[in-house]
This record gives structure tokens, C-alpha cells and sequence, in this order.
């Protein structure tokens, strides 16, 4: 039976409902909404970094109910044992002499993998786990290697691998390509969502068969590059370089993949320089000053428009909580203040996450004056 392939901009229009339907119920996730969709187009694996309670899981599982395919999920522990994630050793094997595992249901049959709190996995796990997201492979004992149909793994961690950590966990650090820590919820707005909402789960409609999976990998990765973005990544390679910043070449080159698959995600129809601003996910080795320096020289070259908008909106919360609305001139200062916001907000090419910006903006105005009004 011949399987029909939608066409290029049918299966943009399918990641951008996906990405507003995730983006409903999680609240100020929409940069790691994207990084979700970008590894899910690139198949590549993605870590998510941040204290308990900030939506790693909901936000990950809510991506997983999107994919057919096998999934596997798992929390582990330093007690999780080998078969616990690769599956028991089968008995019958033993009688036999032979040392082999049973695999149903587990990680070397999953299209699709949850680890939850990764770095807590023991060595006995931590070196057929790479040998899964790094090659593909697993031995499950009958002496040759076989292929896994892992796609994606996406995990999740309280805290980033200690430094000093043992070099295996620093190889397994490395196996994503994607990494991104998170902050708690910041604006005013936002958390009066989380409080008041009874429901964070996103509902979500669309269903990515593997054939479309496959299909969207090919568009992305058939992507062209504008002149101007191939000039911004080698300019930010080579200033990041200055900075003593210098991912390695495995890295630079998944670059590449990565950045188209962020610009298809977008329903460009070729990489332009405000597609880079993913690359401040994958252009860093440690994560304890790189990843803000990266982002600051991606900003600088590429100047990308999700970039500007968080920094506006920093702003905005700033004003928001410096502000004594009872007090008037205070409040005028802020009302100007949010207006100036507003304003650059305009001057941005639109799209779905600047027009949202500015609803917010001039929502928050709109408040502010009244609740000045209301102090009077
Ligand atoms: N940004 C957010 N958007 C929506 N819900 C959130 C958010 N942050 C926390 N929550 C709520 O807190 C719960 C706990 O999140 P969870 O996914 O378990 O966090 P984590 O895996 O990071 O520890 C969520 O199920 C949700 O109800
Ligand atoms: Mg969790």
C-alpha cells in the first residue's frame, strides 16, 4: 500500500497547529515548545534542565501524545537496573547457555524515548544508553549489534552534571544535541494562569504519523541557506571562538541540521539569520556561563526576532513590578514605558509570537491604567 506524503507547507501548517496547541496549556514555554518540534523534525535528542515543578514532564509527555510509533518512558533512579530500561534476561536463554534480553516494550524497541532525571542512571546503564543515542545500536546479547529504531529521545534533569563529573555522563551530557535549562514562570500574567487554570495540559488534535516525520526530516533538511545566514554562522562561530567558546566540529555541523529544522518549523522556505537564535542550544560545551554568552553573539549577528522579544519582555516585567500603580507619576512613567515597548514591538516582522507579544503589552497597558484609575 502506497502511503501519501503531504506536501512541504501541509506539514508546516500541521507543526504550527501542534506548536499553538502545545502552546494553549504550558505557560511561557514557547521557546522550549519549539526546541521540542526542531528535535522532532531533526531527530535529534533534546535535554531539558530547570528545578522541579517547572512543566519538563507535562511539556515532554504533551510532545510524546503527538508521535504514533513505540514510546518508552522512564524515571530513573540510582537504584534503576539494566533490565529495568533494556528489558529482563530471558530464562529460557539461560538453559540454553545463551545470554540474551527480552526487548519488548523497552528502550532498545521504542521509536521514541522519555529519561527522566538521565543523569541518575548507574554505569551499568549509562554505557549501552549512549551506544542507543549515539549509534543506534544495542546489543541485546546474541553476540551482533542491531539496529534500534529510536528516533527521538527527549530527557529530563533537576540539575546540570556536575563538572567533575565521571567522563561517561559527560559522553551522555554530549549526545544531545539539543539543551536548554528553564526558568519558573515570570510574568505577573502568567502565574495568575498557572494558579487559576485548573487544566495545563495541552490538548493536543494532530497526530504525526512516522511517514510525515520522515517526510518533514527530508523538507528540512532540503532547505537551502540564504547568503546572509551562512555568513551569521560562520561570524558566530568565529566570535564565539574569540570568547574562548569553541563547540566541536561534530557540533558546529549539527548546527546546520538543527537551524534548518528550526526554519521549517517556522514555514520558511530557506534558513535566514533569525533562524540561528536555535543555535544557542547547540554551540556550547559547558553550561555553567556558556550558553549566555552564545546567545548574547547570536543576538548580536543574527539579531533574532524571538531573541528581541524575550528581552522586551524582561522589560516588561520590570516595569510591571517596579511600579506603584497608586502612585501617578509612577504609573505614567510605566504607561510611556510599555508604550515605547509596544512601539518596537511593531517595528518586528510579524508573526504568530510577535502579534501575541504585543496583545500581552498592550493588555498589561490597558490594567495598569485602570488600576491607577481605580487608586484615585
Ligand atoms: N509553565 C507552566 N505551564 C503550565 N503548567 C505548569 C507550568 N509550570 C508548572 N506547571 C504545573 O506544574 C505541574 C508540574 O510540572 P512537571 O511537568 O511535573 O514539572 P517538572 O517535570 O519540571 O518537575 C504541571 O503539571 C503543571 O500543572
Ligand atoms: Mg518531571
Amino acid at each position: 500500500m502506497k502511503t501519501l506524503v503531504p506536501d512541504c507547507a501541509a506539514l508546516q501548517a500541521h507543526f504550527a497547529l501542534l506548536r499553538s496547541e502545545l502552546a494553549s496549556g504550558l505557560i511561557e514555554r514557547d521557546e522550549e515548545i519549539d526546541l521540542c518540534l526542531t528535535a522532532l523534525i531533526a531527530q535529534e535528542h533534546l535535554l531539558l534542565v530547570s528545578p522541579p515543578g517547572c512543566a519538563k514532564s507535562l511539556l515532554l509527555d504533551s510532545l510524546l501524545k503527538a508521535t504514533g510509533g513505540s514510546k518508552f518512558s522512564i524515571l530513573l533512579t540510582k537504584f534503576t537496573v539494566p533490565e529495568e530500561v533494556f528489558g529482563p534476561i530471558s530464562i529460557q536463554g539461560l538453559k540454553e547457555d545463551r545470554f540474551q534480553r527480552i526487548t519488548n516494550g523497552k528502550l532498545p524497541e521504542a521509536d521514541f524515548a522519555f529519561l527522566d532525571e538521565v543523569f541518575k542512571a548507574s554505569s551499568a546503564i549509562l554505557n549501552t544508553l549512549l551506544k542507543i543515542l549515539n549509534e543506534r545500536t544495542f546489543d541485546a546479547g546474541e553476540g551482533s549489534l542491531r539496529k534500534v529504531p529510536l528516533k527521538l529521545c527527549v530527557a529530563a534533569s533537576n540539575e546540570w552534571p556536575a563538572p567533575e563529573s565521571a567522563q561517561e555522563l559527560a559522553a551522555l551530557f554530549d549526545r544531545f544535541t539539543l539543551r536548554k535549562s528553564l526558568s519558573p514562570i515570570r510574568s505577573q500574567a502568567g502565574r495568575k494562569k498557572l494558579l487559576w487554570n485548573r487544566e495545563h495540559t495541552p490538548k493536543v488534535s494532530v497526530h504525526l504519523k512516522p511517514t510525515d516525520l520522515e517526510a518533514a526530516r527530508r523538507y528540512a533538511r532540503e532547505l537551502p541557506w540564504s547568503v546572509s545566514a551562512q555568513e551569521a554562522l560562520e561570524t558566530i562561530l568565529k566570535d564565539l571562538a574569540k570568547e574562548g567558546i569553541q563547540p566541536g566540529d561534530r557540533r558546529q555541523f549539527k548546527a546546520v541540521g538543527i537551524a534548518q529544522a528550526y526554519a521549517f518549523l517556522h514555514g520558511a522556505e530557506q534558513v535566514e539569520p533569525e533562524h540561528l537564535e536555535v543555535a544557542a542550544h547547540v554551540l556550547w560545551d559547558d553550561p555553567r556561563e556558556q550558553p549566555q554568552k552564545v546567545a548574547q553573539v547570536i543576538a548580536r549577528i543574527a539579531n533574532p526576532i524571538g531573541m528581541r522579544l524575550n528581552q522586551l519582555l524582561l522589560e516588561v516585567e520590570q516595569v510591571l513590578s517596579s511600579t506603584d500603580v497608586r502612585k501617578l507619576p509612577e504609573t505614567a512613567k510605566a504607561a510611556a514605558k510599555l508604550g515605547e515597548i509596544d512601539k518596537q514591538l511593531s517595528e518586528l516582522k510579524s508573526n504568530d509570537r510577535v502579534t501575541r507579544t504585543r496583545n500581552y503589552v498592550r493588555e498589561q497597558l490597558r490594567q495598569l491604567k485602570l488600576a491607577s484609575l481605580e487608586a484615585i
